[in-house]
């Protein structure tokens, strides 16, 4: 498995409630998973987990035989190579496309700095638009550079936070439909949290539903058939 994830547990500080109870998931290489659950299960928290933003109370988590966090190990965010696409963007509003994109590749050849910028923007479709600056893009525009940027650097894992929550729902459909085949034409392993099924069903190979900070069920999402009745709504 290129990624294990194993009894992740989190409470964040002055609080009694666990916000994540023994998470485990196992992924292969390319592989994408979604998280469904409702407001305050504890998807944020995963991710934070996993990106090195929080530390666990226990378990570990290994992505390509190194371990990224366990009783003895703990690398530090920069140094993960995971990447992140949140529901605002967080594009950086003085820099053009372009810029933003290559924001991540810093250590890299300017050669290469521009090979990769060009296969980036043909993968989101927006090769016209690398001079263009965050306020003069659609919505989707935003979104696909925000996605753009993530995959710049080829991060070994890329993580979602509901991303498609400003979008309107024609856009999200469209998106979301792109967003697979991008990520499947990249092998890029992903886990994307949501609280719309519709989304988490689309997208994903695995699927898991998280309720309190607990997995309810896993799976494929063609062999969940109800997960509505797991008291997940929107
Ligand atoms: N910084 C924080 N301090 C204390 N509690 C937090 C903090 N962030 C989130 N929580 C709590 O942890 C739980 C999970 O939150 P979160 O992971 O943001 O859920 P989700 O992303 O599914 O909406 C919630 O009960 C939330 O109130
Ligand atoms: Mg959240």
């Amino acid at each position: 498995m290129y990624i294990q994830i194993k009894d992740l547990c989190f409470t964040y500080k002055k609080t009694e409630k666990i916000a994540v109870d023994h998470f485990s998931i196992d992924l292969n290489k390319g592989e994408i998973l979604s998280i469904l659950g409702e407001s305050g299960s504890g998807k944020s928290t995963i991710l934070r987990l996993l990106a090195g933003l929080e530390v666990p109370s226990s378990g570990s988590i290994k992505v390509d035989d190194l371990f990224l966090f366990s009783k003895s190990d703990f690398v530090l965010p920069e140094k993960r190579g995971i990447g992140m696409v949140f529901q605002d963007y967080a594009l950086f509003p003085h820099m053009t496309v372009a810029k933003n994109i290559t924001f991540g590749l810093k250590k890299w050849g300017r050669k290469q700095v521009q090979q990769r910028l060009e296969e980036v923007l043909d993968l989101v479709n927006l090769s016209d638009y690398q001079k263009r600056y965050p306020h003069e893009l659609s919505g989707g525009q935003q979104q696909r550079v925000a996605l753009a940027r993530a995959l710049a650097p080829n991060p070994v894992l890329l993580l979602f936070d509901e991303p498609f929550s400003n979008l309107d729902a024609n856009l999200q459909y469209k998106i979301r439909e792109e967003l697979r085949v991008i990520l499947k034409k990249t092998g890029t392993t992903s886990i994307f949290v949501t609280h719309d099924e519709n989304d988490a069903r689309t997208l994903a190979d695995k699927m898991v539903i998280l309720n309190e900070g607990k997995m309810v069920k896993s799976g494929r999402p063609c062999d969940m058939l109800s997960p509505l009745n797991e008291k997940v709504h929107a």
